[in-house]
């Protein structure tokens, strides 16, 4: 059973499906970036293996397909964790201790922004503004919203996470 808080599952990727993703797509004006968006929303992130098919497909060589990815913080190259943690980082929820919050949360975590913990439990991204400003500072994990978030609530919060995981397990 899947926990509430676990995002949805992504497909499992083949060479396969990555060439047809490609392929419906490369007849776009600037067609790297909606590919690379489609592979990561399809895969969760985009495996090595889809550069060359990439690369290949749009007659570019496999080190601009890699400047690509590494330019824009968003894309992955990893699978995410369990959780994806997006934390606010817009002007509402900074002004009630977001940037503290941030803190705390990286440091608990062990990472930074866009990276993965050891124990590949949880993924951290940050988000500018969830609809949430009232309760802020306001944190998403999967789909459900947290307002008021505290360094103390975040910590019960990711205690249940990683406890709750282990017990379905
Ligand atoms: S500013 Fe954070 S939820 Fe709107």
């Amino acid at each position: 059973m899947a926990h509430p808080n676990n995002p949805p599952p992504f497909e499992e990727w083949t060479p396969d499906l990555i060439r047809q993703q490609v392929e419906a797509l490369k007849g776009m004006p600037g067609a790297m970036l909606p590919i690379l968006h489609a592979v990561q929303d399809r895969f969760g992130y985009i495996p090595e293996a889809a550069v060359p098919i990439i690369a290949e497909s749009l007659r570019q060589t496999r080190a601009e397909v890699h400047g690509i990815i590494s330019f824009y913080h968003h894309f992955r190259t990893h699978p995410t964790g369990t959780h994806v943690v997006h934390v606010c980082r817009a002007e509402a929820c900074q002004a009630m201790g977001g940037r503290q919050l941030e803190a705390h949360i990286k440091a608990r975590l062990g990472i930074d922004y866009h990276q993965t913990s050891r124990d590949n439990e949880f993924t951290v991204e940050p988000v500018y503004c969830l609809g949430n400003c009232a309760c802020a500072p306001s944190i998403r994990v999967g789909d459900a919203i947290h307002g008021r978030m505290t360094a103390d609530k975040f910590d019960r919060l990711a205690d249940q996470l990683t406890t709750t995981t282990l017990e379905l397990k």
